[in-house]
């Protein structure tokens, strides 16, 4: 290895590296809501904003890029939890979430337009599956496809990738429907100026002629399989990160695959406003006519209740006085991820939970159903 290589492969020090956690770093660690002070708040759009938490001194806040929080606020006299990811990068000493306002959206809506500095809220430990582990002596190239708010996530991995692996690239295909759309205009720029060659930022917009058909309208199948067949680098990529609305997850997805990338390099994050409430599945009432007898654990004490096959696991739990972690009950967040003990039980739906943790046991408790008439639940597994 020459001198100059070794001078390439080295790690950028930076003062905050420690706030960059791995997955080994957080195995075991449960979901608890913190209080923390906002620093700043900026507006990134005129229906988004940037929310910054001043660091709390517990390693509690240490986060993988990619990963998500969640807020817990009392508006109108009413709890509302929501997961918003983050769009710093651990290495900058930031903790910065991107809330877009969505239409009849209570929380981004309350977010946009009431929170200031010195505002306190209830913030949960960083969360969630869709990350990049980085190291620093890999030399990879990463594609990602997002569009809308779906950027949020993949910028703080992108910002994260580019700094901490000295040698890999990324490029990104964002979709919007027009320039004055797109979130983080600036600092895509300004990551292209400074990852001069490293970094390629790609804006497809399906509203505005920027003057080349590749780059004009939805970022659906078709426009992926285009890049995937003129675009060299594409193809070859070690990694895909998808984040966005689920029609285009599943165009991006579909195209991969029939290309032949293998699952395990296509990683994606469901980004929707608004999740539809899962349905009971058909088999419910079939295999299980009566209740279920469940036990919970939570920080080691259980709490004993009856359930209908019907009924959600963690609605029962909650109805009977446990203080259960969740955010989205809409199966993208995996906050109410816990592990079958005892029984078993049907998931409606799952964005979440990676095929190994399904295969451990691990379950979505806001779309769980008793399939068996005695069930034990630990959320400290
Ligand atoms: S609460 Fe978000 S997946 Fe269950």
């Amino acid at each position: 290895m020459t001198m100059f290589n070794w001078f390439k492969n080295s790690a950028p020090s930076s003062p905050n590296e420690g706030l960059l956690a791995t997955k080994a770093d957080q195995k075991g660690l449960k979901p608890k809501f913190h209080s923390l002070t906002l620093k700043e708040v900026r507006h990134e759009a005129i229906d988004a904003v940037v929310l910054t938490f001043n660091q709390p001194d517990s390693d509690a806040f240490r986060y993988i890029p990619g990963q998500y929080l969640t807020l817990r606020a009392t508006i109108d006299g009413a709890e509302v939890r929501r997961s918003y990811s983050l769009c710093s990068s651990p290495l900058s000493g930031e903790l910065s979430v991107a809330i877009k306002q969505v239409e009849g959206g209570i929380f981004s809506t309350w977010a946009n337009r009431h929170l200031k500095p010195g505002d306190r809220l209830d913030v949960m430990n960083p969360m969630g599956n869709f990350v990049l582990e980085t190291d620093p002596s890999k030399h990879r190239r990463y594609v990602g496809f997002a569009a809308g708010s779906g950027i949020t996530p993949v910028l703080s991995i992108i910002k994260t990738a580019l700094q901490r692996e000295p040698e890999s690239e990324f490029l990104l295909f964002y979709g919007n429907r027009k320039t004055t759309s797109i979130l983080f205009k600036n600092d895509l720029e300004d990551l292209k100026d400074r990852f001069m060659g490293r970094f390629e930022v790609h804006h497809v917009l399906s509203r505005e002629d920027q003057g080349s058909d590749a780059l004009f309208g939805r970022l659906d199948a078709d426009r992926i399989r285009y890049f995937m067949e003129h675009i060299p680098t594409v193809a070859s990529a070690d990694s895909y990160f998808l984040c966005g609305p689920e029609p285009m997850i599943h165009a991006a997805s579909d195209v991969l695959k029939a290309a032949g990338v293998p699952q395990d390099r296509i990683h994606f994050e469901l980004f929707t406003s608004s999740v539809p409430a899962a349905e009971a599945p058909k088999s419910a009432a079939k295999k299980s006519s009566g209740d279920a007898s469940v036990t919970v654990i939570l920080d080691g004490e259980e709490t004993h209740f009856t359930q209908s096959a019907k009924e959600f696991l963690l609605d029962a739990a909650l109805d009977a006085g446990a203080d259960v972690p969740y955010a989205c009950k809409g199966a993208v967040c995996c906050t109410c991820r816990a592990k079958v003990i005892e029984g078993t039980v049907e998931m409606a739906m799952n964005y979440s939970l990676t095929d190994d943790e399904v295969a451990e046991g691990y379950v979505l408790t806001c779309q769980a159903m008793p399939r068996s008439e005695r069930l034990v639940v630990s959320y400290d597994a």
